[in-house]
């Protein structure tokens, strides 16, 4: 990590976001209409904040001409709730208050520290988890491409016990999940509980889901208009990769340049990063964290 992180309500909570989870606990106002993309960092939440973008505004956004993911990149379409970026807590508080509706915007925070309105209010929640295999190297390359220059490179061993540890930005990760993961079996009107895989495997069926969640659902005419397949390619990794907005600047005042975002797009690069026994370990702790809840990934061998 570039900044210390603070075992904060039960999560590693990066030193800079504390002072936001704790106001927007306190300030923040859920409305009814909100839908919230809450994820673990590196689980494909920009893929993830681009479709509920396109997929809540389909009506009003209907073709592809002028449609501002062509000309905005999805963090800055959709917000992160407690990422200030050094601007002030206060304003964005404001600036997600004066949102237009239907307001849509994303958090790392995990479930038992959302803001008690956000529980509270019918608002949805769509949450992206990814194959923990996966979402450490894209977690530890993407590290080693945003890190402060002055730093040394973290080394993908000193990573992955980290990463096993669960000492990472907003982990434990299997905390994470879970705490989602339970709330969806409990509420599954109030959260979507999608895996990264899944929605690579049958974006169309999984992109149809979400909408129906939202209570936008498509009609048979958006069918038949091709307008999923253009909302699908419109979020690919393809296009968006190779859009210049999201290929040039920086994300709001931060330093974290917008390229880095993207960088395989795929399931399963796992394989070329992992040896043997790191295999076995994470295996081994999958399995544990896991067991009994009904949440499962496919086995790796
Ligand atoms: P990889 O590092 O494995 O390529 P997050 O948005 O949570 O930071 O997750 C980033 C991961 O999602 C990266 O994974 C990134 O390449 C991938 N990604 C970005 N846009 C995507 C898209 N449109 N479709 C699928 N994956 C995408």
């Amino acid at each position: 990590q570039s900044y210390p992180l603070h075992l904060f309500q039960d999560f590693w909570c990066p030193g800079i976001h504390i002072d936001a989870v704790k106001s927007f606990q306190q300030y923040f106002q859920a409305k009814e209409s909100d839908v919230i993309v809450a994820s673990f960092p590196k689980s494909g939440t920009i893929w993830m904040k681009a479709l509920a973008f396109a997929i809540s505004n389909h009506q009003r956004f209907s073709s592809l001409e002028g449609h501002p993911l062509l000309t905005s990149n999805p963090h800055e379409l959709v917000p992160f709730m407690e990422f200030t970026f050094g601007g002030d807590i206060q304003d964005q508080i404001l600036r997600l208050a004066n949102m237009a509706e239907p307001r849509i915007f994303g958090t790392h925070t995990p479930f038992p520290s959302l803001p008690k309105s956000i529980k509270d209010s019918n608002c949805k929640i769509i949450y992206i988890c990814r194959d923990p295999f996966d979402n450490f190297v894209s977690a530890w390359t993407y590290f080693n491409k945003v890190k402060p220059v002055s730093l040394p490179p973290v080394s993908k061993e000193e990573a992955f016990e980290m990463y096993c540890n669960g000492v990472v930005d907003y982990g434990p990760w299997w905390s994470h999940m879970l705490g989602y993961w339970n709330e969806s079996v409990a509420k599954p009107n109030k959260v979507m509980f999608m895996k990264y895989e899944d929605l690579k495997e049958d974006t169309s069926f999984h992109v149809k889901r979400i909408a129906e969640f939202l209570g936008v659902p498509f009609t048979q005419e958006d069918e038949s208009s091709g307008m999923i397949e253009n909302i699908i390619k419109l979020c690919s990794f393809e296009k968006m990769k190779d859009l210049e907005v999201n290929k040039s600047g920086v994300i709001g005042r931060g330093s974290i340049e917008k390229k880095n975002f993207f960088r395989k797009g795929d399931k399963g690069d796992w394989v070329n990063h992992f040896s043997s026994p790191m295999t076995e370990k994470l295996s081994k702790i999958v399995d544990e964290k896991l067991s009994g809840s009904g949440l499962s990934f496919k086995k790796h061998s």
